[in-house]
């Protein structure tokens, strides 16, 4: 797939995907989420790849939203498409089995927030803002937004920015845990980066199974989300890298994982 909205760069193990539309900050329009499927999709098969970073091009926006042009002549049959097609998208990449950080650099508005949330951790710049103006359209989230704020913040605090639309200034989005951290503008995909390696630092396959148990545990009830993580756990016994983990403690020296 030849990409007009993505840049992609890839650091070995490291894949950078930008959003790159910075005179529409970055707004996802139809081609663009088409794009991020598409990248998601190969950087999920991609055995090279241990894991992702986010972001958005220019230092206004990381994105600013689903784009209005398009919604603004959307029929109900499209608009009910649109948001299963983007609510999929979100989905593949929360469900990568592989690390995903959003870096936010800018904005983060509704298609953009959401799609924040979708990836695994955030760190934001200090100029970044976040929120759900969609009510302030006439319209509502659409790419789960309702869902996965509430599930991150609780009830109230998600209800009261996603019913007033205002937008939630980087240091407030840390206070309420919608980001793991703020950093300068300029040392922000370097921290990303930094966060990244910490994690694949460590045995691939782990890092896989406690997604999938954090990922599918969370909609489960507790006795079954606790089976499903025993279950994991029993299947990671199998694995090399268990053996290799578990021996290079005991030798002493730091463990070489293979993923298998
Ligand atoms: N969809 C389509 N175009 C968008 C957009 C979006 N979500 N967000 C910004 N743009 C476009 C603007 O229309 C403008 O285009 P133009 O230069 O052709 O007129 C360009 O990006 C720059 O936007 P501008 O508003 O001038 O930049 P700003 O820095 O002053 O403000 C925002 C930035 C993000 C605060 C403002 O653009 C905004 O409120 N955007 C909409 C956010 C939103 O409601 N998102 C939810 C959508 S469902």
């Amino acid at each position: 797939m030849t990409y007009q909205n993505l840049l992609i760069e890839k650091k070995d193990a490291v894949a950078i995907v930008t959003v790159n539309r910075p005179d529409k900050r970055n707004a996802l329009n139809d081609r663009t989420m088409e794009e991020l499927d598409g990248v998601f999709t190969d950087l999920g098969a991609d055995p090279e790849t241990g894991g992702v970073i986010l972001t958005g091009a220019g230092d206004k926006a990381f994105v600013a939203g689903a784009d209005i042009g398009e919604l603004s002549t959307q029929s109900p049959v499209q608009g009910k498409e649109r948001s299963i097609r983007g609510q999929r998208i979100l989905d593949k990449i929360e469900n990568l089995g592989k690390p995903v950080i959003a870096a936010v650099n800018g904005f983060a508005l509704g298609g953009g927030c959401e799609l924040a949330m979708a990836c695994h951790v955030r760190i934001a710049s200090e100029n970044a803002r976040f929120g759900t103006p969609e009510v302030k359209l006439g319209i509502m989230c659409g790419y789960a937004g309702t869902q996965r704020l509430a599930r991150l913040l609780g009830k109230g605090i998600a209800l009261e920015i996603l019913l007033t639309g205002e937008m939630v200034e980087a240091r407030e989005a840390h206070r309420i845990g919608l980001v793991n951290k703020v950093v300068p503008q300029d040392k922000l995909l370097a921290e990303a980066e930094a966060l990244l390696r910490k994690m694949l630092a460590n045995g691939p396959i782990s890092l896989r199974f406690t997604l999938e148990a954090v990922n599918a545990g969370l909609e489960m009830p507790f006795a079954q989300a606790q089976y499903l993580e025993a279950t994991l756990f029993g299947l990671i016994c199998t694995t090399g890298d268990m053996k290799e983990g578990t021996k290079a403690f005991l030798e002493k020296r730091p463990a070489k994982f293979q993923g298998k």
